[in-house]
């Protein structure tokens, strides 16, 4: 497998595919720390189960709206402007669908918790799906965001509150000075809401994983531990 690209461009900017990306590094880290939550809590530490449980829920919003924003935007949008990715793209998204059911599993099984078998088993099918096909889009498509520096103003506060959301998620674990960056292509009306957004992701953090070190990713994949 080919390097990780970096979440920034080489001469230090942010785009959208800094923005993009930053999802994908979300997806890989939570993945990890399902996987070890559940192992803790299969050995009998069943503290956590129920926000781990509600985190679950959120991972899988997170997703599938992921995968909706491509299907419905970035994937069409790309497969006018280069023929070239036409093919990559049909699969990526049949991949999407395949994803989708396992997702669903995945709701069945954490709602078994603490019962942690199936999560865990969910948990192994999904990242190894997703290794696959993250990387694919980073290797293959992505380079076609590097040019695109404004993040789109959301449409009105609902949207904004939602975005300064799954901001804060994607945020976590990644190094400053990508935050810096990405600070510079945000607009006004997302950039003010994510300082409140952050703090509430903090408490969610804490209730779903405990005490973690602070990652400082520059690429999407995380650096805790896998
Ligand atoms: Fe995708
Ligand atoms: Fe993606």
């Amino acid at each position: 497998m080919t390097k990780a690209p970096n979440l920034l461009n080489d001469d230090g900017t942010a785009s959208m595919a800094t923005a993009i990306m930053m999802s994908h590094h979300g997806f890989r880290r939570d993945l990890g720390r399902f996987r070890r939550a559940l192992e803790r809590i299969a050995a009998g530490d069943t503290a956590r189960a129920d926000a781990v449980r509600e985190e679950w829920k959120s991972f899988h919003a997170t997703l599938h709206g992921h995968h909706e924003a491509e299907d419905n935007g970035l994937f069409p949008n790309l497969s006018r402007q280069e023929e070239s990715v036409r093919a990559t793209i049909e699969k990526l998204g049949n991949d999407h669908r395949r994803i989708d059911p396992l997702l669903e599993r995945g709701d069945r099984a954490f709602a078994e918790l603490p019962k942690a078998d199936e999560a865990l088993a969910v948990v192994r099918e999904l990242s190894e799906v997703l290794d696959v096909h993250l990387a694919i889009e980073e290797a293959e498509l992505f380079s076609f965001l590097r040019g695109a520096k404004e993040f789109p103003a959301p449409a009105n506060d609902a949207m904004a509150d939602m975005y300064a959301q799954g901001f804060s998620w994607a945020m976590d674990g990644i190094a400053p000075e990508v935050l810096a960056a990405l600070d510079g292509m945000l607009p006004d009306s997302l950039r003010s809401r994510l300082p409140a957004a952050r703090e509430a992701f903090e408490a969610r953090r804490q209730r779903a994983w405990g005490e973690l070190p602070a990652g400082a990713a520059r690429t999407p994949i995380p650096d805790e531990v896998a």
